[in-house]
């Protein structure tokens, strides 16, 4: 299938992956208060209640339709302001004032998860997968920092691919760098990495590398085509950053990176972090400077690949793969392979 089919998940404004998204960081949301967030086209009331756990809800009260987010957090559940109706924790109504018992109606809840400073929901039908990690730092308890907030014109999967753009750390980057890449398809998810030689003239090989000539390990590891975990540096010291993306109106992105590290013990350890932490932001500045304005005016169509887009071509058939969902009604949109066993199956009963 090309990449421009109009069923494919890649860079298409319309549908989307199944899989987690951010939704806004966690300190934005104290117990007791209440969020909208658009995600994806749909609109939903995010909220934090007593127990510290946060609630994701469809926007509008199933009464008459007034936004949740305008309504107050009771105990774990929310009170719309309209009419006062309250809804628990699983979305199911618990009090209706002006008739002195619920009825039985209910909103749809989202689950959500919460991981590197940020909330997450998971936009799908099916059971959540995991969470976006980095490989390395699965089961690692870490020091985190919320880096920059961004919004670009270009859809989420272009502006991801940039990572694995081999020819591209040449000529933008100033990286001159030998780039071939191993790559590990895990269904949800897809690591490209490789340990790469050379870039002694850049300042940036020579910050991470002081008095270290051998290899310099570079991983991506790819979410739901919407998220990208970064591992990046030598065996003494890995920088880690994830590039977390979504999809807002018209195809373009909003994102927000997260820098990680480790926990290190101790006084001493937090203040090593603090350090460390800036050191990752200049890292991801440092790779994000020099393609700004390609990101502004790209019409993604790759009509020509060559053998160093090799490991494009796999990503966007990784994204292809996956289960995709409807912009704004988040409805699961049957693949064409789905489709064509429906017909065929079809035929044979007639
Ligand atoms: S609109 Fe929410 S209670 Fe009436
Ligand atoms: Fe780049």
């Amino acid at each position: 299938m090309s990449s421009t089919s109009q069923h494919s998940n890649f860079n298409n404004p319309t549908q989307f992956v199944e899989g987690w998204y951010w939704a806004l960081p966690s300190r934005k949301l104290k117990v007791g208060k209440v969020k909208a967030v658009t995600l994806l086209g749909r609109n939903l009331a995010i909220y934090r209640g007593v127990s510290g756990q946060v609630v994701a809800v469809d926007a509008y009260c199933p009464h008459m339709g007034a936004h949740l987010a305008e309504g107050k957090v009771e105990g774990d559940g929310i009170r719309c302001f309209f009419h006062n109706w309250k809804y628990d924790d699983r979305g199911i109504c618990v009090d209706v004032p002006s008739q002195g018992k619920p009825l039985p109606v209910c909103i749809k809840t989202w689950q959500t998860a919460e991981q590197y400073g940020m909330i997450w929901v998971w936009v799908g039908e099916e059971k959540p997968s995991s969470l976006p990690f980095v490989p390395e730092l699965e089961q690692v308890d870490c020091d985190y920092m919320l880096g920059t907030r961004f919004i670009k014109n270009c859809h989420p999967n272009v502006l991801l691919i940039n990572a694995i753009d081999a020819h591209h750390f040449n000529t933008v980057h100033n990286l001159p760098l030998e780039i071939v890449f191993d790559s590990q398809d895990l269904n949800k998810a897809i690591t490209f990495s490789n340990t790469t030689r050379g870039g002694d003239d850049s300042w940036l090989i020579r910050l991470i590398r002081p008095r270290y000539r051998n290899e310099v390990t570079y991983s991506m590891c790819y979410w739901y085509g919407s998220t990208g975990t970064v591992t990046l540096g030598p065996d003494f010291l890995h920088f880690y950053i994830i590039f977390a993306l979504r999809m807002i109106e018209g195809g373009k992105t909003e994102g927000q990176t997260i820098l990680v590290t480790p926990k290190r013990p101790g006084c001493l350890g937090w203040g090593v972090n603090r350090g460390l932490l800036w050191l990752t932001q200049q890292v991801g500045n440092y790779f994000a400077k020099g393609d700004t304005q390609v990101f502004q005016t790209i019409q993604f169509d790759l009509k020509t690949p060559t053998k160093a887009d090799a490991s494009i071509l796999q990503f966007i058939q990784h994204v292809n793969r996956q289960k995709a969902l409807s912009w704004g009604t988040w409805e699961a949109i049957d693949s064409p392979e789905t489709l064509r066993d429906r017909h065929s199956s079809t035929s044979l009963m007639l």
